[in-house]
């Protein structure tokens, strides 16, 4: 089967990033990374591409006047590379309702909380002040409004006695590393489709109750 060719678009270290293109080294995952494009010069995450082999792009948001004009020089970029599917890794710039819907349910995300808690910054620092003691991390399709959209995988973790917002960070990383490209996987195979604003799992890949990762759809 064709493997699903891939975006990634990044801002900054690329260790999301990292993980998709570890787990699309391997020719039977169902979607390959075809395209990593950074809006921040000397973003690490452009190393890491080059290094797997895939063509690695800078675009300077700060040269566009309008964020529609360099929106439009991404779109027009993953469409020369082939791209078919983007993933958001730590791309840290809101993208406008015309490219959204232009790459409706081809546009995922992965977000530092498990949604609909904690949207936007600091997810860490406020579940800590928040007193939770359940965290984590989402992927979800990228709808207009920030950190909205359907819900493909969650992965939780605990937040332990002691944390500070770094080693609680530190956690949800390690937990996003698997659960990005799991995720990946399952809209790669058609098996997490978006239906009536909602993601429908085929019945093989019902979540577990307790974490997504041990559905054995997401491993
Ligand atoms: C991750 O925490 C991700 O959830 C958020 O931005 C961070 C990116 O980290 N959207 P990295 O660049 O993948 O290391």
């Amino acid at each position: 089967m064709a493997r699903l060719k891939t975006g990634v678009l990044i801002s900054g270290k690329g260790t999301n990033l990292q993980a998709l293109l570890d787990a699309a080294a391997d020719e039977s995952f169902p979607a390959e990374i075809v395209n990593v494009i950074a809006n921040k010069a000397g973003a690490p995450g452009l190393e890491r591409a080059r290094k797997a082999g895939v063509k690695a792009q800078f675009i300077d948001h700060t040269l566009f006047q309008e964020r529609e004009d360099f929106e439009k020089k991404l779109d027009e970029t993953l469409r020369e590379n082939g791209v078919q599917f983007v993933a958001l890794a730590g791309f840290m710039r809101i993208l406008t309702p015309w490219f959204v819907d232009k790459w409706k349910d081809r546009l995922i995300n992965i977000h530092p909380s498990l949604l609909p808690a904690f949207k936007g910054v600091h997810t860490h620092e406020r579940a800590l002040e928040s007193g939770v003691r359940v965290h984590g991390a989402t992927v979800h399709y990228v709808r207009p409004e920030m950190d909205e959209g359907p819900i493909i995988g969650q992965a939780a973790v605990p937040v332990l006695a002691g944390d500070t917002k770094e080693t609680l960070a530190d956690r949800v990383l390690e937990a996003e590393h698997k659960l990005y490209p799991a995720c990946l996987k399952l809209v790669a195979e058609n098996k997490a489709r978006v239906t009536a604003g909602l993601v429908r799992m085929d019945k093989d890949c019902a979540p577990d109750p307790h974490t997504v990762l041990s559905n054995p759809c997401l491993r």
